[in-house]
């Protein structure tokens, strides 16, 4: 089941994605073709996968919601090319293909990643068919989690507080630079379909936990992964000497870490009412997941 929702959802999303960055043959464009080389790739869209189920089940039910879910795509894309420059954790490889950096150099990799925030923007407001205060409200969220409270802000902690990091910091560090953007997932689908204060504060409260458990997830396949399935390098927490929560407690024990947060996300989702059976499926995906 799981596989036919992903592969229905990212058939749609890769086609938006197409359409919203597409090529063309000016001067300048070679830093569309480095952004569409991320951005148009093997990626799970896990993120606008999540925002349009969101969007489902505090009502919308129409296709209003894909721009918003490809911006949040676009500014997740954007935040990988810069992770992965030289000055950043220095990887090689994601989504199965060299970096973006190390096919097009670091001068248009880091012009690709600030091309697909901007653009990212340009798309989710030119969203049609929801109301424009909706709108407004989500593009407030979604520029407050990508920005210095949000995924900037944890990626500062990430690169240059390794050494002196406690615990509780490197747990705000990942509700930060992995965190946020889900928060835009699931607060801005719930937005956009006019949900109410509650379920705003349920889908918050399910992107914490999800959050949470996806980069304790992500550490652990960094760590024990297999390279070819997993599309990106295994070790590079520790060649970069990061104090991850793995690094700290063990496999073992994040694995449990990873199971009870699992367990909260889906106590927060069972606040919602209606068909949550696709989320249910997604969020048990995410904590058994290879890649
Ligand atoms: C990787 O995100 C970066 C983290 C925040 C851990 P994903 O695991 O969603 O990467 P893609 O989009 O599938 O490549
Ligand atoms: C990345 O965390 C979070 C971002 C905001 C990009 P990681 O550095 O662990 O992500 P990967 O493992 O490179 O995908
Ligand atoms: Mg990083
Ligand atoms: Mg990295
Ligand atoms: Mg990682």
């Amino acid at each position: 089941m799981i596989d036919k929702l992903f592969n229905e959802y990212q058939a749609k999303i890769n086609a938006r994605l197409d359409i919203l960055l597409s090529e063309s043959d000016k001067q300048y464009d070679e830093v569309v073709r480095a952004a569409r080389y991320s951005l148009i790739s093997s990626g799970k869209r896990i993120r606008p996968i999540l925002m349009l189920e969101f969007y489902k089940l505090c009502g919308g039910d129409d296709d209003c919601a894909y721009n918003f879910a490809c911006a949040l795509e676009m500014i997740h894309t954007y935040s990988l090319i810069h992770d992965d420059l030289p000055c950043m954790d220095n990887d090689d490889f994601r989504r199965g293909k060299p970096s973006c950096h190390k096919q097009f150099g670091e001068t248009m990799a880091l012009l690709a990643g600030d091309a697909l925030l901007t653009e990212a923007f340009n798309a989710a407001s030119r969203t049609i068919g929801i109301p424009a205060g909706r709108i407004v409200e989500a593009l407030t969220v979604l520029s407050a989690n990508a920005g210095i409270n949000g995924m900037i802000g944890g990626q500062v902690i990430d690169l240059i507080n390794t050494e002196q990091i406690s615990a509780d910091d490197t747990v705000q560090m990942y509700l930060l630079k992995t965190g946020a953007l889900i928060n835009s997932a699931t607060v801005c689908g719930a937005i956009l379909a006019g949900a109410d204060e509650q379920q705003r504060k349920n889908a918050a409260e399910y992107a914490e936990k999800l959050g949470l458990a996806f980069q304790i997830i992500d550490d652990i396949l960094d760590a024990e992964g297999d390279e070819s399935v997993l599309g990106k390098p295994v070790g590079s927490d520790s060649k970069n000497d990061k104090k991850t929560l793995v690094a700290r407690f063990g496999i073992e024990k994040c694995r449990e870490f990873a199971h009870t947060l699992t367990k909260e996300a889906l106590a927060a989702l069972d606040k919602f009412e209606g068909n949550k059976e696709n989320l249910v499926a997604i969020t048990e995906f995410l904590l058994s997941r290879k890649y």
